[in-house]
């Protein structure tokens, strides 16, 4: 017992003069003294010397040798603490911390959003369709017999090289699909991915979005449609409410055009944004660039889906999101929709 009270006061002695001033030094000491291999685990290996009737006065001392080493230790901590407090602080808890990266929004989400929220100022409803399609809705339905010239039109991917199955080349296909479930009126807009096989270039891919729109009712009239396309022109590109806005008044024109699945059809030309219809590569110099695609529904294609093309009519339209985006922001280049580059993407808002 002597023994034992004489080294635990000759080790209290020692570690009195230990004043760790770094984290490596204060790390050696709790190797030193506290370690699995420490020297207080080798004075409780002494214990087993120690009479036993004197042990429990033994194991008072050696607990409080402990308690008293671990506080040294812990007294280390704060007086590191504090004098490097005093100096180059360790830590600056006023600091405002790291902020995680945020996205932003792609500019082809942006302007579809944009898009939808128009429509549904005009009570039209968003339709969903598969991507992979089968003949009937992609085509036939929307009267494109076989061997029909307008198939030639969109070069079409098929599912190992079956001819019934396919990528849609097309959002048109989600018109059928919805006309097919019977519920009259009907007024959609269908957004959505569709794939051409097409050479990438800057004014083509072979996979860009497109959103479609159908309104199918009683006396529905071309006129019906001219007035919901005017609405969605201004609204899109004429009021500056927001950053795509031109703030400009945009002009306006229809064509004459030719779709299976409409008659009559017509194509939809925008005054150009880029040159104010001065004449520029993007317009071709025309001073006009097209933007849509649209008609009455053909009848056929009322009967194909089992409505009445005597009580109903209706218009449809189709416009790609990439060509409208570009008008938007002035991109001049299909690609950068695609490639990913950070340094494009980051320019438009944050989600
Ligand atoms: N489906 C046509 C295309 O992909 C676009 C289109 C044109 C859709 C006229 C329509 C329409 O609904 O009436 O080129």
């Amino acid at each position: 017992m002597e023994n034992l009270r004489t080294l635990i006061e000759s080790y209290k002695a020692e570690i009195n003069t230990e004043h760790p001033a770094t984290a490596v030094e204060k790390e050696s000491f709790r190797i030193k003294y506290l370690g699995t291999k420490g020297l207080l685990k080798s004075i409780m290996g002494e214990m087993k010397k120690v009479a036993v009737e004197n042990k429990k006065e033994a194991g008072q001392l050696l607990n409080e040798f402990k308690i008293f080493t671990e506080e040294k230790f812990a007294s280390f901590t704060i007086a590191e603490n504090a004098s490097s407090n005093n100096a180059v602080p360790d830590m600056d808890l006023s600091l405002p911390g790291t902020p995680a990266p945020l996205g932003t929004r792609h500019p082809i989400s942006i302007i579809k959003n944009k898009i939808i929220s128009i429509f549904y100022k005009l009570g039209f409803a968003v339709a969903e369709g598969p991507e992979i399609e089968d003949d009937f809705h992609n085509f036939s339905a929307l009267n494109m017999p076989d061997n029909h010239p307008a198939r030639d039109m969109q070069d079409t991917f098929y599912i190992n090289q079956n001819p019934d199955w396919l990528l849609r080349t097309h959002t048109s296909s989600v018109q059928i699909r919805e006309m097919q479930k019977g519920k009259l009126p009907l007024r959609i807009i269908c957004p959505g991915r569709v794939f051409r096989n097409e050479t990438i270039s800057a004014r083509a891919h072979c996979f860009f979005n497109q959103v479609e729109g159908l309104y199918i009712a009683e006396n529905v009239s071309f006129a019906d449609l001219k007035q919901t396309l005017y609405f969605f022109v201004t609204e899109m590109f004429a009021r500056p409410d927001d950053s795509v806005g031109r703030g400009t008044d945009v002009k306006v024109r229809f064509r004459p055009s030719y779709f299976p699945f409409t008659e009559p059809s017509a194509e939809m030309d925008i005054s150009c944004l880029i040159c104010g219809g001065e004449g520029c590569n993007v317009c071709k110099k025309t001073g006009w660039v097209e933007i849509l695609g649209c008609g009455m529904v053909h009848p056929k294609v009322l009967e194909n889906c089992g409505i009445d093309s005597n009580k109903y009519t209706g218009f449809a339209f189709g416009m790609g999101i990439e060509r409208i985006t570009m008008l938007s922001y002035q991109i001049k280049d299909l690609r950068l929709f695609s490639e990913n580059d950070l340094r494009f993407l980051k320019q438009f808002e944050s989600v």
